[in-house]
C-alpha cells in the first residue's frame, strides 16, 4: 500500500497535477507512467489506481497503454537484469543453449524474477556485438563467446555479491 506522506507519491501527484493543467492525451498518460517507473522502478496495482484516480481515467484503459507498450515494467525487477541475446547471430552460435542454462540455474522463466529479487531475466534483439556471439547483458555489461559453463561462471560471481 503506498504511504500517504510517501515522497515518491508527492512527487508523481505534483507531475500529474501539471499534466493535469494541460489538454488531455495519450501521450501525457506515458508521461505520467514514465515518471511513475522512474520513481517506483515499475508499474504496481496500487501506483496504477492512484493514477486512474488523480486523473479522472478508467484503470483498464491506463493498463491497457501500460501493456502495449513494452518499456513499461509491470512487475518489479531483480537488482541485476540479464538480458540474453536472441538475434540472429546469437541464435546460431548457440543463445537457445544459452538461455536455457540460465533458467535452469534461476530456476525462472523469460520476463521472471528470481524470488530474492537478485536477478531478471529478459530476451532481446541483436546488441550490436555480433563478432562476440553468443552475447549476453547484464545490466550495462556484455558477456560475449558464451558457453554453458562460462554463464554459470557468471551467475555465481554475481551471486556472491549477494552473500
Ligand atoms: S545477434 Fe546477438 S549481438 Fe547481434
Amino acid at each position: 500500500m503506498i504511504q500517504t506522506d510517501d515522497v515518491k507519491l508527492t512527487e508523481l501527484k505534483n507531475f500529474m497535477a501539471e499534466i493535469k493543467k494541460r489538454e488531455r492525451s495519450e501521450s501525457q498518460l506515458i508521461a505520467i507512467l514514465h515518471k511513475a517507473q522512474e520513481l517506483y522502478g515499475y508499474l504496481g496495482n496500487d501506483v496504477m489506481d492512484e493514477i486512474a484516480a488523480t486523473m479522472n481515467i478508467p484503470t483498464a484503459h491506463i493498463w491497457g497503454v501500460a501493456t502495449f507498450y513494452h518499456y513499461f515494467n509491470l512487475k518489479p525487477k531483480g537488482k541485476h537484469v540479464i538480458s540474453v541475446c536472441l538475434g540472429t547471430a546469437c541464435y546460431v552460435k548457440g543463445a537457445a543453449q544459452i538461455l536455457e542454462t540460465i533458467k535452469k540455474e534461476l530456476k525462472i522463466a523469460i520476463g521472471e524474477t528470481t524470488q530474492d529479487r537478485f536477478f531478471t531475466l529478459e530476451e532481446t534483439r541483436c546488441l550490436g556485438t555480433c563478432g562476440l556471439a553468443p552475447v549476453m547483458m547484464i545490466d550495462d555489461k556484455v558477456y560475449g563467446n558464451l558457453t554453458s559453463k562460462k554463464v554459470v561462471e557468471i551467475l555465481h560471481s554475481l551471486a556472491h555479491e549477494h552473500e
